[in-house]
């Protein structure tokens, strides 16, 4: 799929309990949207969940954000490769040599005649402010810093990067290639802010190059959540039958 196609949106299920994302999942489609697998849902269950839904084929975000020694994020690259996950990610933080470990990892892990998994970094978490930042040692502003390991991700041959949607634009000025822009932080018009701070509708972040949109809480925590998805996709500029 080439990235001047519309990309369909992704879920962020963000659940502690294991069935309650079971049944979010069921009532979805994988016509309609992908799937985010973060820390605390793969904790509580583990690599049979994201098995059990690349059989039934959807495309899983693996958002585990490695950042630990080359050797050891390859391997892990790896073993989530195996998985068939569509996509997964690091922190460029992690560096150069980290993050080309972890190409090398999805290479070899995945299975002959599939595709490798996609491989985007986080530059700078959207936590981050630029004191926090000069804390543990990054001099600069946030945008100094995501321009800067973006450029890097880019070099290490990375798919992508995942950023606000208001640093999309930026990070497209940095890169030479087709590039990801994976940007959570999306609200359509009128939803709780809930504890981002810095929010853009889907068709704004679009807009503003974001390639991926990833939303959470307004699908997880609606009443109608097939409802608001469709609303989702509708002013990404979705038609019913795409
Ligand atoms: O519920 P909400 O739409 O805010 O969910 C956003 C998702 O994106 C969460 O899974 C969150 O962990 C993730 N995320 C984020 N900000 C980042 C990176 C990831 O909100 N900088």
């Amino acid at each position: 799929m080439s990235l001047d196609e519309r990309q369909p949106p992704i879920v962020a299920l963000d659940f502690s309990e294991p069935a309650d994302a079971r049944s979010l999942v069921e009532r979805l489609s994988p016509e309609d949207c992908r799937l985010k697998i973060g820390k605390e849902l793969f904790v509580s269950a583990g690599p049979s969940l994201v098995g059990e839904w690349v059989d039934a084929g959807w495309d899983v975000f693996l958002d585990l954000k490695f950042h630990d020694i080359p050797n050891t994020v390859a391997g892990a690259c790896r073993a989530a490769a195996r998985l068939g996950v569509w996509m997964l990610n690091v922190h460029a933080l992690g560096g150069r040599a980290m993050m080309q470990s972890a190409m090398e990892g999805l290479e070899a892990g995945s299975p002959v005649g599939r595709d490798r998994p996609l491989l985007t970094a986080v530059t700078v978490l959207t936590s981050h402010d630029a004191d926090s930042l000069a804390e543990v040692g990054v001099m600069g502003t946030p945008e100094e810093a995501v321009s800067r390991l973006a450029r890097l991700a880019d070099e290490a041959g990375l798919d992508g990067v995942v950023c606000s949607a208001q640093e999309a634009m930026l990070v497209e000025g940095q890169v030479k290639r087709p590039f990801r822009r994976v940007t959570p932080g999306i609200r359509p018009r009128g939803a709780a802010m809930d504890d981002q701070s810095r929010i853009l509708t889907p068709a704004e972040a679009l807009a503003a190059g974001a390639t991926d949109l990833v939303v959470g809480r307004p699908v997880t925590r609606a009443k109608d959540p097939v409802a608001v998805l469709q609303a989702i996709r509708h002013e990404m500029g979705f038609t019913t039958s795409d």
